[in-house]
Formats: C-alpha cells, structure tokens, sequence
C-alpha cells in the first residue's frame, strides 16, 4: 500500500494572478502562470488531500480529482478563500495577489486625452488575503497557514518579515529575479522557513530546496509542510 499521509486533509490553495479592472477593457495584473500553486494542487491530490484550488485567470488544466473555484479580482478570491478556510486544514497563498486596485472603476472605457500627456491613477489597498485569514481565524478552526514570499533582492529577510507579519506557520520563499525560475516557469528553488518552537523560541526552522521541476518541488513542500503539521499536532 502506498502512503496516504495527506489523507483525511482539507487544503486550500490559491494559485495564479488577479486581475484588477481599470475599465471595462483593461485591468493590472502580473506575470503569475500559476503553475507552482497548481503543481501543489496536484500533488496534494496525488497524496490523498481533499483539495480547493482558487484560481485567478490562467490557462490551465485543472489537475485531476482537484475542485477548482475560477476568480478574477483580489476581492473576489479574498471572498472565495475566507468562505473555504473555515473547513480547511491547510492554506497554502501561492497566489500572486495585487497588492492594490482602482479606487474607482470607469463604467466607460478611459479616453485618452488631446490636452495632456499624463494619466493618474488612483490605487487603493487591496485586503491581504492570507493575513485575514491568519487573523480571523484564529483558535480551532484556523488552519495551518502557509505564504509564500516572491523576491527579487535580500530573500531571506524579507520571507522573515512576511512570516512573522502575516502570522504564519510556513514560509515559501523565492527568488523571483533568477532566469528560467519563479513567475511562468516550468522550474523554481525555494527556501522555506517556519517558526521553531525548539527552547530559543526566536529561532527558525529553515530547509533550502535546490532549483527543480514546480511538480518536484510541490512534493518536496508538501512533504515539509506535513512534517511540520504533524510536530503542531504533537504539541
Ligand atoms: O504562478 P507561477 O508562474 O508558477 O509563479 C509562481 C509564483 C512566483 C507566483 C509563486 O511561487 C509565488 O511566489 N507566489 C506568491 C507571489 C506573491 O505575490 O508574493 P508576495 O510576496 O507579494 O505575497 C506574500 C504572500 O501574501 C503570498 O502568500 C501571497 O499569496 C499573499 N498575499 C499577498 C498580497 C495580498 N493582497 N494578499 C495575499 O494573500
């Protein structure tokens, strides 16, 4: 019998980019293929997960056996998220979220002008999904959160603050400025961290996975993120 240790989990994991409406025809957005969060669908599935998979806009097949909920804006996938980590045991963010949207939608499509050069946007904070959900659920029904961290310069650092800011469990750390990995690539390294609960109590747990398949790699995050699940579920 193969081993089934993701059986009996609820995961919840957000994959892909949102897309932020300028007008009716345009909107920001960014690179995110959402292979990486899909790859983790996949695998989680293959490991015997009851998986939710909140997707923004990508092209993709959903990956068998996976539930997949399709989403375009940030504040449509913050909804979706918080209804399904109520009965989730995991959530894992690989999303790229916007960070912020349109304070106003144009009902029509933004003309450009023959007086001047410039056009200003106005922009607003989005809610930070995994922070919420962080929040909001704390006690028996929060699940076991896991971020990532997507970075182009001092990785570590930063996949620190994030961790300890958002209140989470895991971190998935990667260098977004290295050729051939991270936004839209078919490979990635990460470097996961997690606050260990050893007698220092400041110190983290770290595990450095090497530059490999997204498909690898998900397996390799799920395997530490069980590990770590069943060490809180020990406590
Ligand atoms: O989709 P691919 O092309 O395969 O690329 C994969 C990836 C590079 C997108 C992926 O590996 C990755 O790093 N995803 C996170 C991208 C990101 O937006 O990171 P961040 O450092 O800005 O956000 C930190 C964490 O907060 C993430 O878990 C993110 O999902 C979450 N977040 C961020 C902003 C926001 N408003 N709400 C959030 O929940």
């Amino acid at each position: 019998d193969e081993a089934r240790p993701a059986k009996g989990l609820t995961v919840t994991i957000t994959a892909g980019p949102t897309r932020e409406p300028l007008d009716p025809v345009r909107y920001l957005s960014n690179h995110s293929s959402g292979k990486m969060g899909y790859a983790l669908a996949e695998a989680a599935a293959a490991l015997g997960a009851t998986v939710h998979l909140i997707s923004g806009p990508v092209s993709l097949a959903t990956p068998s056996g996976v539930n997949r909920l399709d989403v375009t804006s940030a504040n449509e996938m913050a909804e979706a998220a918080y209804r399904l980590a109520a009965q989730s045991d995991v959530f894992i963010g690989c999303a790229a979220v916007a960070d912020y949207r349109a304070a106003n939608v144009s009902e029509h499509k933004i003309k450009k002008t023959a007086n001047s050069d410039e056009l200003k946007l106005t922009l607003v904070k989005n809610p930070d999904i995994i922070a919420e959900v962080a929040k909001h659920r704390a006690g028996a029904l929060r699940p076991f959160m896991v971020g990532f961290a997507a970075e182009t310069r001092d990785v570590e650092a930063y996949a620190r603050d994030k961790l300890t800011r958002k209140g989470l469990d895991m971190i998935v750390a990667n260098d977004v400025s290295l050729a051939g990995l991270g936004f839209g690539a078919d490979h990635n390294a990460a470097l996961l961290l997690w606050p260990s609960a050893d007698e220092a109590g400041q110190a983290l747990g770290r595990r450095a996975l090497p530059a490999q398949s997204k498909a690898t790699l998900a397996t390799a995050i799920l395997d530490c993120l069980l590990e770590r699940l069943e060490q809180a579920d020990a406590t």
